[in-house]
């Protein structure tokens, strides 16, 4: 992409009503723009790292063996009414009426729909187990809509729904999406700490929400210090396996969010590894057995002929709100520092002398080997000045920046820096996209 044809409307100061870097860097850097309060739309740049982290998303859920189906934002009063969520819902659904005075609302999540789809189709234990989801947008009146994509009021969710013959085999669902967000969250660039979670009136211990720590988070949580640094178990994982072990080396040490937390029991922490932080809640995993499928009778015939409600439970991500977590974790003072995973660009190309004629044919076909090599450059051909230039790119974040000047040029070099450690490498145009192409300075 050439940044003179690109849509890239950065500010230059930081707009006084957004009070966290996440916020202030995604609107400084052209990412978001709001519309109402807690409504955005994603403009260029912030759609390109929706759009990357969505994908992996949904390529995790798809190695967990869930299946991907797409159900409407809007849904009927009816359905609601059913489970009797519509009447307990309350000032956050978003209900509509439609010229035929029909009631509507638009879904701030699709338990009803999902187990309506179900029951449907499936009605032997031999059609389980299965898990469905879908990424889409959610709509929830919040009372407080606060720092941009964090807690918006329209919001991308991915949201998966698992349906098993019994309580045991939804263990074993529940663990495919533990290990699944583990992984996600991993190949986003984040340390998420799975944290116990209330279960409400359903009781157990299947309920965890993911943590990103930082200090901005809404949530208070307490942990074992060894939870933030146990790696992810990796992509290679036997999601047909037993995963019952993965799941217990973590839920073995002490993690809990302020509603669940037992200071007797974090006492019980070695004292140098209690942490007690802030976190931002990126995903929320939950088993809630028969809660939906006994008023809607969404039966399954066991192998004994008898029909039995099918258990149930809920898996969210919150897409739109990981870009928000994503910055949190990864930016300073110039701006974002995007894993490479998620970057909007793979490169940026900074000609700092538009017009010169050394230069532009440089710049040229360093962003023309760039593209056959696959790596996504963003070309700063605009004739702003150098310095702008460099504050804008600092500002984006893209990984890495060739600077290409007149210079260096002159004895055959440009300059390679790495955004994350701010490192300079000096050396030939060709020298720099078959390093960038071989990922020589990866770090992810
Ligand atoms: N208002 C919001 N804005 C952005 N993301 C949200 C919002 N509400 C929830 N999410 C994301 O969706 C995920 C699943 O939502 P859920 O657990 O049902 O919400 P809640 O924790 O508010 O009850 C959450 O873990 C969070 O990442
Ligand atoms: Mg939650």
């Amino acid at each position: 992409m050439r940044l003179s044809r690109y849509f890239l409307p950065v500010l230059k100061e930081t707009p006084s009503d957004a009070e966290i870097v996440s916020h202030q860097l995604m609107l400084r850097a052209g990412m978001i723009k709001q519309q109402a309060a807690g409504i955005y739309s994603w403009l260029p740049l912030g759609h390109r790292v929706l759009k990357k982290i969505e994908q992996i998303v949904r390529e995790e859920q798809d190695r967990a063996g869930a299946i991907e189906l797409l159900m409407p934002t809007i849904q009927s009063a009816d359905l609601w009414r059913e489970s009797g969520r519509y009447d307990d819902y309350g000032d956050e659904m978003l209900r509509i009426t439609d010229r035929h005075d029909r009631e509507l609302l638009f879904g701030p999540t699709n338990e009803e729909m999902i187990t309506e789809i179900f029951r449907s189709y499936c009605k032997s234990y031999k059609d389980l187990p299965k898990m469905l989801y879908h990424i889409q947008w959610k709509f929830r009146d919040e009372r407080r809509p606060r720092f941009g994509v964090m807690r918006g009021r329209e919001f991308l969710m991915k949201d998966t729904y698992s349906f098993d013959v019994d309580e045991e085999a939804a263990r074993r669902s529940y663990n495919r999406m533990f290990v699944a967000y583990l992984n996600t969250f991993s190949r986003l660039g984040l340390k998420a700490v799975p944290m116990k979670a209330d279960t409400g009136p359903i009781g157990g211990d299947l309920s965890h929400e993911f943590i990103v720590l930082a200090e901005t988070g809404e949530s208070e949580v307490f942990c074992h210090a060894d939870l933030v640094e146990m790696g992810a178990p990796g992509l290679d994982v036997d999601f047909d396996g037993d995963l019952q072990p993965l799941v217990d080396q973590r839920t073995a040490l002490y993690a809990a969010t302020e509603e669940m937390h037992q200071p007797d029991e974090f006492a019980a922490v070695p004292k140098d590894r209690q942490l007690s932080a802030r976190g931002i809640e990126v995903g929320h995993i939950f088993y809630f057995g028969t809660k939906y499928s006994e008023p809607m009778k969404a039966l399954v015939q066991h192998q004994d002929g008898q029909p039995r409600p099918v258990h149930m439970g809920s898996y969210g991500v919150g897409v739109s709100r990981l870009l928000g977590a994503i910055i949190e974790a990864h930016h300073d003072e110039k701006g974002c520092i995007w894993p490479e995973s998620v970057a909007p660009f793979g490169v940026g190309i900074i000609n700092m002398r538009v017009g010169d004629e050394a230069c532009d044919v440089a710049s040229e076909a360093a962003y023309a080997a760039l593209v056959e090599a696959g790596l996504d450059p963003l070309y700063d051909d605009t004739d702003n000045r150098a310095g702008a230039k460099f504050a804008t790119a600092d500002l984006i974040g893209l990984p890495y920046q060739i600077v290409i000047g007149p210079r260096g040029l002159k004895e055959g070099k440009i300059e390679l820096k790495v955004r994350r450690t701010g490192e300079t490498h000096e050396m030939s145009p060709e020298d720099a996209v078959s390093r960038l192409a071989e990922r020589a300075f990866a770090d992810d």
